[in-house]
């Protein structure tokens, strides 16, 4: 495993700015979500990788309480901030210090004794392009402090400590797709999870002399705090409170059809119902090698969120339209929360150098920016560094 530079720059930061050597490094990775969007909050199926750009933190202990935290690549001032763990919980939200303080108090809850920290954070996951910064932010955070503190939790434990830290200190009403790939993810190797059980998979991926992701940035910045993702969240809700079912896993597309349902419950609900079969057959044909099969879930994962769940925007449809036009691109879609961030294509490998030619001329074009892509590798998740 070699040292992500997020985890130098952590370190030094720690050093120069709190003046402390650290006592751990812990660092967690960002992740891609290949198919099943929006369905983490419905009990229903994902299948992300991890990638291997990480957020690292680096900490030290402290004995009275406070928690000192520097954001290693924000300038001065107001990278720094100090909070003390037993006074009311400060407004964090909107802000970069809810993805440190969060977790940190929930971790803090946890332990015994008076805890503090210093703490550095630094990433190499691009904030607000889909790739779960966030997850990665909270992840990396409890990851170090459950080590320095000698806090026992599982590794699902530490993912819904997480998700809790974005719901109560971001104000993110997430599902636990982010954290659950940031924790479980392993080199090689995707995840298929069943978020109903909370039971994660490891579905073996095609070599990359076979086929590879693109990860394609359309330069969207997004913020899911925005109120549409809450709002999604709520439509499902109510589709499922409509039809008597527990949630949206427990739909089918008659009992929907029968149903009295709003014209946007309606289609929310067949996109859930439509994505969780799409997850099972991108599954199935991983496992069996098909990638064309894969690539066409993926397309037409795309097109329902693009119609039917109504969370793309114009520069992913054409990042999506220019990569499903390249020869050697099985499929394409949006990944993440939508509204902006990043497309994932898979394509034979020999097709990478033309589909980077063709998605950065089409962004251009159409919208006049530039186009950021990169293969995306399964990496592993969250690990420690270095523990003293
Ligand atoms: C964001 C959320 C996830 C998931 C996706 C959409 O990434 O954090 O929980 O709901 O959007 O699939």
């Amino acid at each position: 495993m070699t040292n992500p530079p997020a985890a130098d720059r952590a370190r030094l930061a720690l050093g120069r700015v709190l003046g402390v050597r650290p006592a751990v490094v812990a660092a967690a990775p960002g992740r891609v979500n290949l198919i099943g969007e929006h369905t983490d909050y419905n009990d229903g199926l994902v299948m992300p990788i991890a990638i291997a750009r990480c957020c690292a933190v680096a900490a030290a202990p402290r004995d009275d309480g406070l928690i000192r935290i520097v954001a290693a690549d924000l300038p001065a001032p107001g990278n720094t901030s100090e909070y003390e763990f037993s006074a009311p919980p400060p407004d964090v939200r909107g802000r970069w210090q809810a993805y440190v303080f969060g977790p940190a108090a929930l971790c803090a809850a946890r332990a015994s004794g008076r805890v503090g920290a210093d703490v550095a954070i630094a990433s190499d996951v691009p904030m607000g392009s889909g790739l779960s910064s966030s997850a990665a932010a909270e992840v990396a955070v409890a990851t170090a402090l459950l080590a320095m503190w000698r806090v026992r939790l599982s590794p699902l434990g530490l993912a819904q400590l997480c998700q809790r830290a974005e719901h109560e200190f971001a104000g993110v009403p997430c599902g636990l797709m982010d954290q659950l790939a940031s924790v479980f993810g392993r080199e090689g190797f995707a995840m298929l999870i069943d978020c109903r059980e909370n039971l994660v998979e490891h579905v073996p991926l095609p070599a990359a002399s076979e086929a590879v992701f693109v990860v394609a940035d359309s330069g969207v910045r997004h913020s899911l705090a925005a109120g549409e993702y809450a709002a999604r969240r709520a439509m499902c809700a109510a589709a499922a409170g409509a039809m008597s079912i527990r949630s949206l896993r427990d739909a089918c597309e008659g009992l929907i059809e029968r149903s009295a349902l709003t014209r946007e419950q309606r289609d929310c609900a067949l996109h859930v119902v439509r994505e969780n079969d799409r997850v099972r057959a991108f599954a199935s044909a991983m496992r069996a090698g098909d990638l064309r099969c894969a690539g066409a879930q993926m397309s037409e994962s795309h097109a329902s969120l693009r119609d039917l769940y109504r969370v793309s925007c114009g520069e992913l449809d054409t990042l999506v339209c220019a990569a499903e036009a390249v020869p050697g691109v099985f499929g394409s879609r949006m990944t993440g929360g939508g509204f902006g961030g990043c497309t994932v294509t898979l394509c034979e490998p020999d097709s990478v150098a033309a589909l980077l030619v063709a998605l950065d001329t089409a962004l251009r074009g159409a919208h006049g920016n530039p186009c950021r892509a990169f293969v995306a590798k399964p990496a592993s998740g969250a690990h420690l560094l270095v523990q003293r």
